[in-house]
């Protein structure tokens, strides 16, 4: 895709489609924010749409449908079994990711369930890359563990590696070794490392855990949920791939793997999820679960409209004028929070902007959860939900002692073609006003917290009336404006 330029020089995303449905939004006053802080347990899982104004909490069946995916929602062909929709779907599959074995399942954690039930048992250890919270969950749940093996880069934030997702081969080989090959079902690949600020791996760097994998005769998984823009940055960053297309970069990608799952709430802009391979083998192991499980072989229960949806929204993820969109806006946001000397992950990466909570708030302790404080705060004086992707996020360890993460990450998603500029600006202006009032944040403990995915429906509080200074200075500083 040519690059367009502007004559002032200004470097600015533009957006390649029009919009033609919209969604009117509320921007609701501060007061009321507060008390959806308070009834939603400063978890911004737990808010109400109403009371969100720019809604980044995930890009997770959130991104903007074409006009085609809706319209091919029209011809669904409802069938419980031999659907037509399903037939189009495994073209799709077979077309864009190149595997002639396709398991449907209704979202990606539930392909995450049925490869830890049929691989995993007590004593399994699953290198990755990274781990994605629901993967680590079912992991545990069937009595493995899991060995993050990343380069010492992708712990930076502040760095201009293209590749931070990559897996350090040396230490799979080590891990592999003295674990034994036999104890180890699979490899795990993410493409763009949700966790660490959405950063891809490279082509290079997965034919070396190929290579790997061989040489001890271990499965290859990826987790291809954010594949698209992991293609995309490849073909932006990897000299060798300067010329190729989506298409190409994509297949060359899920040809190296065993087996491939994703979520299509991200894939394809859609719902719903798959798993694919070329081995009869791996799918027969898996087969037996998608009925037990998500319902008959051809829908694992996603709706029919939403296979139509899938399997165009797969074919869309080839063309580089909507796989451009979400990555530059992301830059776009970076290199303006960056310039203010706010601290962000970088290179940026897809999926969202990552503000670095751990320097952002380096006045709260870990143990009083930064990154959930600085969602709250951002919420508190917005209306715009992000996510936590810190330690609240982490799950206990297996003595159910609290483990702080890597990285105290407020993410801030894009979903494909969802926002417009003058929206990415306001992020831009109310994070810039946070962190000239950042001492003003405070803490959080939990009040409530579940044994498994703690940070779905978990509830917390303000370690003290910070909230309530917060919004007094808010109030100060910007008057009746909302
Ligand atoms: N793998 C990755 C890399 C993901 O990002 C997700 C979901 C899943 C698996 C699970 O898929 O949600 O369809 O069950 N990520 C969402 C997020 C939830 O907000 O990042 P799912």
């Amino acid at each position: 895709m040519q690059e367009i330029k502007f004559y002032s020089g200004e470097n600015i995303p533009l957006e390649l489609h029009k919009v033609r449905i919209v969604q009117k939004l509320n921007l609701v006053p501060i007061e009321r924010r507060l008390e959806a802080l308070n009834e939603g347990g400063y978890n911004t899982f737990r808010l109400s749409t109403k009371d969100v104004f720019l809604d980044m909490l995930t890009d997770s069946g959130t991104n903007a449908m074409s006009d085609n995916q809706l319209a091919a929602m029209m011809q669904a062909d409802d069938a419980y079994a031999g659907s037509q929709s399903f037939v189009r779907l495994q073209k799709a599959v077979e077309d864009v990711l190149g595997k002639k074995l396709l398991l449907p399942v209704h979202q990606g954690r539930a392909a995450e369930n049925i490869i830890a039930t049929a691989y995993v048992k007590k004593g399994s250890l699953i290198p990755m890359n990274y781990h994605f919270t629901t993967a680590m969950a079912h992991i545990t749940q069937n009595g493995g563990k899991i060995a993050e093996l990343l380069y010492d880069e992708a712990y930076k934030i502040n760095s201009d590696h293209p590749f931070k997702g990559n897996m350090n081969i040396e230490k799979l080989e080590e891990v592999i070794k003295h674990q034994g090959a036999n104890n180890i079902p699979f490899i795990r690949m993410e493409a763009s490392t949700n966790l660490i600020g959405g950063q891809p791996f490279s082509v290079q760097n997965l034919r070396d855990v190929r290579a790997m994998a061989d040489k001890y005769g271990i499965r290859l998984v990826l987790d291809a949920s954010l594949l698209g823009e992991n293609a995309y940055m490849v073909l932006k960053r990897e000299e060798e791939f300067k010329n190729s297309t989506m298409g190409e970069i994509l297949k060359i990608m899920t040809g190296m793997a065993d087996l491939v799952y994703f979520s299509a709430r991200k894939l394809s802009s859609s719902r719903g999820g798959g798993m694919c391979t070329d081995s009869m083998i791996i799918y027969k192991e898996l087969e037996a679960l998608v009925p037990l499980y998500e319902g008959f072989l051809t829908y694992g229960g996603i709706s029919i409209r939403e296979i139509e949806a899938m399997a165009v929204g797969l074919y869309e993820t080839l063309d580089e004028s909507m796989i451009c969109q979400s990555p530059s806006f992301i830059k776009y946001l970076v290199d303006a929070l960056d310039a203010k000397g706010i601290p962000v992950i970088k290179p940026a990466g897809v999926l969202g902007a990552h503000v670095d909570a751990m320097q952002f708030c380096a006045h709260i302790p870990q143990t009083e959860y930064p990154a959930g404080a600085l969602a709250s705060a951002l919420f508190l004086i917005s209306g715009v939900r992000g996510m936590e992707r810190g330690s609240i996020s982490n799950q206990r360890d297996e003595y159910g002692n609290e483990t702080y993460a890597d990285m105290e990450l407020l993410r801030l998603a894009v979903p494909r073609r969802v926002f417009t500029l003058s929206q990415i600006k306001y992020v831009e202006d109310r994070l810039n006003w946070l962190y000239e009032n950042r001492l003003l944040i405070g803490g959080l403990r939990f009040v409530y917290e579940p044994p498994v995915l703690r940070f779905f429906m978990g509830g917390l509080e303000p370690t003290s009336d910070w909230p309530q200074k917060l919004m007094a200075k808010f109030k100060e500083d910007f008057g009746e404006s909302l």
